[in-house]
């Protein structure tokens, strides 16, 4: 049995501890805002908070995150209006949508520790992928949302 908090909720997990966050999230607790892109760590849709650091939940397993706060994109606001999402809005940011809820998460990890990244700490932060095209609208929502 693996222990954590998911979204301010104690959560306990019958799984193999090897089972990546992503599936036990998507799987056992049905948060299924946090998207399964490429698996090995390079896409980024997969993306949440794991005690304020963006983490990608396919390369996570379970037995590592004993005692660990996780935060999904449905414990960042079922409303839509955390501050990062109402950027993302304002700036028209969504295409398919697919990527969103990863590149949110990425978002609202950079700007808790900096709150006027330069477009190096933009870049650096958010290498999540997105095939709709939308990298260079990301920058304006990102310095919206900040
Ligand atoms: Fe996790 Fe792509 S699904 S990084």
């Amino acid at each position: 049995m693996t222990r954590f908090t998911v979204n301010n909720q104690p959560v306990e997990y019958q799984l193999d501890p090897q089972t990546p966050l992503l599936w036990a999230l998507r799987d056992a607790s049905n948060l299924t805002g946090t998207k399964y892109g490429c698996g090995v760590g390079e896409c980024g849709a997969c993306t949440v908070d794991v005690d304020g650091e963006a983490v990608r939940s396919c390369q996570v397993a379970i037995g590592a995150l004993e005692g660990t706060f996780v935060t999904t994109i449905e414990g960042l606001s079922r409303d839509r209006s955390h501050p990062v999402q109402a950027a993302f809005l304002a700036s028209n940011l969504g295409q398919c949508g697919y990527c969103i809820p990863g590149l949110v998460m990425a978002t609202a990890a950079l700007l808790r520790t900096n709150r006027d990244p330069s477009d190096a700490a933009i870049a650096e932060a958010l290498t999540n992928l997105c095939r709709c095209g939308i990298q260079p609208r990301l920058t304006e929502a990102v310095r919206r949302a900040a």
